[in-house]
């Protein structure tokens, strides 16, 4: 057998499911059950009746499905799959900057750790932040954390003032404004689509900008274009498989003068090997103290219900 075959055994004998997300390699993604954006994929684990959940993601996202299944095990292939705008939010640091401003509601975005959750009036992803954001009174204050280039792109759409907190994603801010503009006008009836993660300057010329999800489906409804794709490049995996006749360009990071697209250190440092290796010993799994996960649960299951 095969490692995809060694893998689809162990996982009937085990009743696993494999959720990943779309900057995970091909082959993860090729054998994945269920292939999501940060908000599908809380849903599906939500949902799921399988023993055994396998998260190819990063920690937060498996954390995140370890709160909402308690009793499930939550495998993550690799410990070191972090996220750079989780660690842009230490927790002490967070409860004094919460602390500071006590009259606001904390709306955070799902890419931090479950103290940060635990800290959180409600939780949102890329794909609803904007109707959660607006499901807030105009009249109440908020603090968004950590991402503060996805909370000034809700500020210019909603027209509210947020708190944010100093945080970023370092493959959204690593596109490069120059050679973005270079690479239009070569293509100049190119559309750009991006992730609300990326800086205002590179959204600033989006066409469209919307979740991973929200990018694929967009291409789906308007499919004889060419796309210029400005988020990490594993997307363009299942973008293209969904349009195979449009033409798909990586927008260019800064530094990257060898590969024209940007990837997510943490997202690959799994690998199909690495997924065999947990399912099979189940191991690394997640553990969420049972007190940290009863306050981080509370903003998750909010963000669950109001979104569909
Ligand atoms: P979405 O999956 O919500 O589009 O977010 C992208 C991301 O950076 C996940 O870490
Ligand atoms: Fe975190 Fe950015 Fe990687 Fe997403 S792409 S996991 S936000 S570092």
């Amino acid at each position: 057998m095969n490692l995809t075959e060694q893998i689809e055994a162990l996982k009937r004998e085990k009743n696993a499911i494999i959720l990943a997300h779309y900057y995970q390699t091909e082959a993860i993604q090729d054998i994945a059950d269920y292939v999501g954006d940060s908000l599908g994929l809380s849903q599906k684990a939500a949902q799921t009746d399988a023993d055994v959940i396998v998260f190819a993601g990063v920690h937060f996202m498996a954390e995140t499905a370890k709160i909402l299944n308690p009793h499930k095990k939550v495998l993550l292939p690799d410990l070191n799959a972090g996220c750079s705008l989780a660690d842009s939010c230490p927790p002490d640091l967070f409860k004094n900057f919460v602390a500071a401003h006590p009259d606001h509601k904390v709306v955070t975005y799902i890419n931090c750790s479950a103290e940060i959750k635990a800290l959180s009036d409600i939780v949102c992803t890329s794909s609803n932040a904007l109707d959660i954001i607006n499901s807030i009174p105009k009249s109440q204050p908020i603090i968004f954390a950590p991402d503060k280039n996805l909370g000034r792109y809700i500020m210019k759409q909603t027209g509210r003032e947020l708190v944010l907190w100093d945080g970023s994603c370092v493959v959204h801010e690593a596109f490069s404004f120059e050679k973005l503009v270079a690479l239009y006008q070569k293509h100049p009836t190119a559309k750009i689509i991006a992730h609300p993660e990326s800086e205002t300057h590179i959204l600033n010329l989006a066409h469209y900008i919307g979740s991973t999800a929200g990018m694929i489906n967009y291409v789906k409804q308007y499919p004889d274009e060419m796309y210029i794709v400005a988020t990490e490049a594993g997307i363009l995996h299942k973008m293209q498989e969904q349009v195979p006749n449009t033409t798909l360009i990586p927008a260019p990071a800064v530094e990257d003068n060898t590969c024209a697209c940007s990837e997510c250190g943490y997202m690959k440092v799994n690998t199909l090997q690495k997924l065999y290796d947990c399912l099979l010993h189940e191991t690394p799994h997640i553990t969420v103290a049972p007190s940290l996960r009863k306050k981080a649960l509370l903003p998750i299951e909010r963000m669950l219900t109001l979104s569909t």
